[in-house]
């Protein structure tokens, strides 16, 4: 993908700062309609800058190109964004540093479920940030108690365990599944192994590309960790086979494979899971950290087909995008394994951290937000299916948490780049995929809109 699209952005990084300088130099309410027909030969980022009413004023004191190369210049190469420059968000919006208007249809990888800068989330985050932020778990806090007696009620687990960020959600699970491994179930002093499925994304560390079956995670960075077994996603007979050998210690499964293009395995599939972990004596581990908290159309992923997982990983929405909170649920049969001393983190279960997850979890509810994620997903997937085919194959995903598949013929990363110069940020995944995941507190209204300027840009592609 590196390949032509460094021609791609540069043009289009050039063509944008156009667009911006323009928009500065003349307020496109100012333009007859004559003028305005002249200059969309130009570029086609000016009918939305119109229909959004966006004054596009500049949010700034540097320009998009100037903080593409101050990134540039002074950051790890570890990631390839779209090329835009965000300064600000509010709901379903995102603004560039030139003020223009975007629909945020990443929700930064399912993290803003609740939308951007959510005000009751804002008013928790800035009432506790000045009472106590840190305290470190040397000592008790006034808010972390609160926080886990909320959340285990919530989802019906008798403990929790809190981190920060996903990955960390990830490791605390299979440390809590290899410990129970050795004192319950009996397994042989460190010869315990974790079943995951092919194409699983749990994040960063060694212990997450461990399991990574994709090279471009994990190439260059071994030794990886032992005692790992992989199976193929959405294969119970292949599980069941796995789930033979007695050192097993726990399935690791996302209910969709998001990373991995928003994979949504069979109907029933989570079910036999479920069976076959319990039928082997084996910890059944949901990561829900992408799929949770309302973004499918359920409150968890697995609530479509009733399952509950042995432990539960959550974490992104759970501070809806203000904080890295993540968190681990079990039962005292599984959380008693670890004791004082053998797990955690400076920043897990922070008093901060602690109220701004209770707050988000409420609004999840308050503003039946899985509800919400489930009507606008079946509107959005049937717009998405009138695409025409010889550009989308395929369309899928549950709740917001969508993607389409594009033909060898097109490229996604350029789609994306069109997609954003008409007013909507999506990203490509693995070269041939774009996910569609919007703040789960988009409208009907909002979801036509956006609909219809992926239908404007797949259709200017023939
Ligand atoms: C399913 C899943 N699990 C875990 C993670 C890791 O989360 P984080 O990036 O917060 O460490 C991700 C991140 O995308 C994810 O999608």
């Amino acid at each position: 993908m590196e390949k032509n699209s460094r021609f791609i952005a540069l043009w289009d990084i050039s063509t944008h700062c156009f667009s911006g300088l323009l928009s500065k130099i003349h307020p496109v309410s100012m333009f007859s309609s004559k003028a305005l027909s002249w200059l969309r030969c130009f570029h086609n980022t000016l009918p939305v800058m119109v229909r959004s009413s966006s004054s596009a004023a500049t949010l700034y004191h540097m320009n998009s190109q100037a903080i593409f190369e101050r990134e540039s210049k002074y950051g790890a190469h570890n990631y390839h964004p779209i090329p835009v420059a965000l300064h600000k968000g509010e709901g379903v919006f995102v603004w560039d540093v030139e003020g223009k208007r975007y629909f945020d249809f990443l929700s930064a990888y399912g993290s803003v479920n609740q939308g951007h800068c959510h005000p009751k989330i804002l008013k928790t985050f800035r009432e506790q940030a000045s009472i106590v932020t840190l305290t470190s778990r040397a000592f008790y806090n006034s808010a972390l108690g609160e926080f886990e007696e909320f959340i285990t009620n919530l989802f019906g687990y008798d403990k929790v365990l809190p981190m920060n960020t996903g990955v960390e959600a990830g490791e605390t699970s299979c440390k809590l599944a290899r410990k129970w491994g050795y004192e319950v179930k009996g397994i042989p002093k460190n010869s315990a192994k974790i079943v995951f499925a092919e194409g699983n994304f749990w994040g960063r560390t060694m212990g997450a590309i461990s399991s990574s079956t994709d090279p471009e995670s994990y190439e260059g960075f071994g030794p990886f960790m032992p005692g790992y077994v992989i199976v193929p996603y959405n294969d119970l007979t292949a599980l069941d086979r796995a789930l033979q050998d007695p050192h097993i210690c726990a399935f690791m499964i996302e209910p969709i494979q998001a990373e991995a293009g928003i994979i949504v395995p069979e109907a029933g599939y989570l079910t036999g899971v479920r069976e076959l972990c319990t039928k082997h004596n084996v910890l059944l581990i949901a990561d829900e950290v992408q799929t949770g908290l309302a973004r499918t159309g359920r409150r968890l992923c697995v609530n479509h087909e009733n399952v509950r997982p042995d432990v539960l990983m959550l974490g992104k929405a759970l501070s809806g995008g203000f904080y890295p909170v993540s968190a681990v649920l079990a039962d005292d049969s599984i959380m008693h394994v670890i004791k004082p001393g053998q797990h955690g983190s400076t920043y897990g279960g922070n008093p901060l951290g602690a109220k701004v997850a209770i707050t988000a979890l409420q609004v999840l509810d308050e503003e039946k937000l899985a509800e919400n994620a489930e009507k606008m997903g079946q509107i959005l997937r049937g717009e998405l299916q009138k695409l025409p085919k010889e550009i989308v194959k395929t369309v899928r995903g549950k709740g917001l948490l969508n993607a389409i598949v594009i033909t060898e013929k097109y490229d996604a990363w350029d789609i994306c780049l069109k997609f954003r110069d008409r007013g909507l940020l999506a990203k490509p995944t693995h070269g041939d995929k774009i996910r569609f995941s919007p703040p789960l507190i988009i409208t009907e209204e909002q979801i036509q809109e956006c609909s219809q300027i992926v239908k404007e840009t797949i259709e200017s592609l023939l």
